[in-house]
C-alpha cells in the first residue's frame, strides 16, 4: 500500500508530465507557425513521450490500488523569441522534472517504499537522457550562432527524430 503522501506526490507528477506534454505541444505549434518543420516534429514527438510518461504514473497508481486524482493543467507559454530560446526553456523544464522525480524518490526512500523506488528507477534513467539530449541541442545552437544555413540544417536534422518505443 502506498502512503497518502506518496500518492499525492505521484498524482502531482501526473500533472507535471501532462503539463510537459502540453508545453512541448505548444512549442511544436509555435515552430509549425514559423515553418521550422523539423523542430516542430521533434517537439511533437517529445510531447507524445510526455503523455506516455504521464500514463506510466497513472497506471502505477491504479495497479497499486491508489487513487488517481487529475487536476487542471496550467496554460503553457506560447510565444518565444527564437528557436534557441525554446530549447533553452525545454532544458530548464527537464531539469525541473528531474528534481521533481528525485524528490519523490527521496520521499519513497524515507518511507521504505521499495516498490515506488523501483518504479521510479526508469524515470531516473530517462531524465538523465532527457536532460543530456536537450543540453546537446542547446550547445548546437550556441555553435551555429547567427548562421542561417546551419540553423536550416539543424532543423532538418532534428526532423529525423523517430518516436521512441516506450
Ligand atoms: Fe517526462 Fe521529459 O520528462
Amino acid at each position: 500500500m502506498i502512503t497518502e503522501k506518496i500518492q499525492k506526490a505521484l498524482n502531482e507528477q501526473i500533472n507535471k508530465e501532462f503539463y510537459s506534454a502540453y508545453l512541448y505541444l505548444s512549442m511544436a505549434a509555435h515552430f509549425e507557425s514559423e515553418n521550422y518543420q523539423g523542430f516542430a516534429k521533434w517537439m511533437r514527438i517529445q510531447s507524445d513521450e510526455e503523455y506516455m510518461h504521464m500514463l506510466k504514473f497513472y497506471d502505477y497508481l491504479l495497479q497499486t490500488g491508489s487513487k488517481v486524482e487529475l487536476e487542471a493543467i496550467a496554460k503553457p507559454a506560447n510565444t518565444w523569441n527564437s528557436p534557441k530560446e525554446i530549447f533553452e526553456a525545454a532544458k530548464g523544464h527537464e531539469i525541473f522534472i528531474t528534481n521533481s522525480i528525485n524528490s519523490i524518490a527521496s520521499l519513497a526512500q524515507e518511507e521504505n517504499d521499495f516498490a515506488t523506488l523501483n518504479f521510479l528507477n526508469w524515470f531516473v534513467q530517462e531524465q538523465i537522457e532527457e536532460v543530456a539530449t536537450v543540453t546537446t541541442i542547446v550547445e548546437q545552437f550556441n555553435l551555429i550562432g547567427d548562421n542561417k544555413g546551419a540553423l536550416f540544417m539543424l532543423d532538418r536534422e532534428l526532423g529525423n527524430r523517430q518516436p521512441a518505443k516506450i
